[in-house]
């Protein structure tokens, strides 16, 4: 199904003070496929995942999602297929209330007020957090700030689920519940995260991104247990895999 597929071929990204973030990436993921992208502080991640939807726009090199070559015009047609979960809640909340936020994208997409109430329900629902409905999000804890945000980007059911440290927040029973979260959602899944155990349980495949560019690319079993290579990117085994 050639809709879920992200292709990066050779994409530049340089900010407007001169930092060359993304130096020539170039990778292929196909439908279904979950995949972790790794790396040290500033190596490049965030940036990375912001063009999944568009927020930026390679400046070299090409991107394209599903059948759709990201540009200006594209975007808009992109952010249906692409649900963006951004690293720091506070972006992705704005509304009054919870509920206000949930049922935001799909009465963007056109939904009917009933069927947007029965879908906040479901995903609030899902992550857990259907007491918070008439909460207003800034007197959430972190760890329901983040559920809420994930739960806003899945009531779109978008097609490619692109997600940003999601576990940085959490406590432990929360990031369990969303490992499983992860595990159940079935399309094609791209996670940053430092937190190697997460990426292992959740991503068949790993991609470490050094500087602005991909060291490696392959099964993340592989990959996370190449403990050269992670010191390297200043990461650590997973501990899971650490033997003691
Ligand atoms: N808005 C910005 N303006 C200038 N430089 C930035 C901006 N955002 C990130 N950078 C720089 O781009 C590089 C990659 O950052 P980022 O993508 O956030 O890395 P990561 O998510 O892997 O920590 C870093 O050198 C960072 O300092
Ligand atoms: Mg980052």
């Amino acid at each position: 199904m050639s809709h879920h597929l992200v292709v990066f071929d050779s994409v530049f990204f340089c900010y407007p003070d001169g930092t060359e973030a993304i130096k020539g990436v170039s990778f292929r993921i196909t439908h279904g496929e979950s995949v972790g992208i790794v790396g040290a502080n500033g190596a490049g991640k965030s940036t990375l995942l912001m063009h999944m939807n568009g927020y930026l726009i390679p400046m070299k090199g090409s991107v394209i999602i599903g059948d759709l070559y990201l540009d200006k015009k594209t975007r808009q047609e992109i952010r249906k297929k692409v649900g963006v979960v951004f690293q720091n809640p506070d972006d992705q909340l704005f509304m009054p209330t919870v509920f206000d936020d949930v049922a935001f994208g799909p009465l963007n997409l056109g939904m009917s007020e009933e069927k947007v109430r029965e879908r906040v329900d479901e995903v609030l629902k899902t992550v857990g957090c259907l007491s918070l409905k008439d909460k207003p999000p800034h007197h959430l804890s972190a760890g329901q700030k983040s559920a809420v945000a994930i739960a806003s980007v899945i009531a779109m059911r978008p097609d490619i689920l692109v997600m940003d440290e999601p576990a940085s927040n959490l406590d432990p029973r929360s990031r369990r519940q969303l490992i499983n979260l992860l595990r159940e959602f079935e399309h094609t899944k791209v996670i940053a995260s430092h937190d190697l155990d997460m990426i292992l349980d959740v991503c068949k495949r790993c991609i470490v991104i050094k500087e602005g560019r991909v060291v490696a690319d392959g099964p993340a079993d592989r990959i996370l247990s190449d403990r050269v290579q992670l010191e390297e990117n200043n990461l650590e085994l997973p501990l899971s895999l650490q033997r003691l």
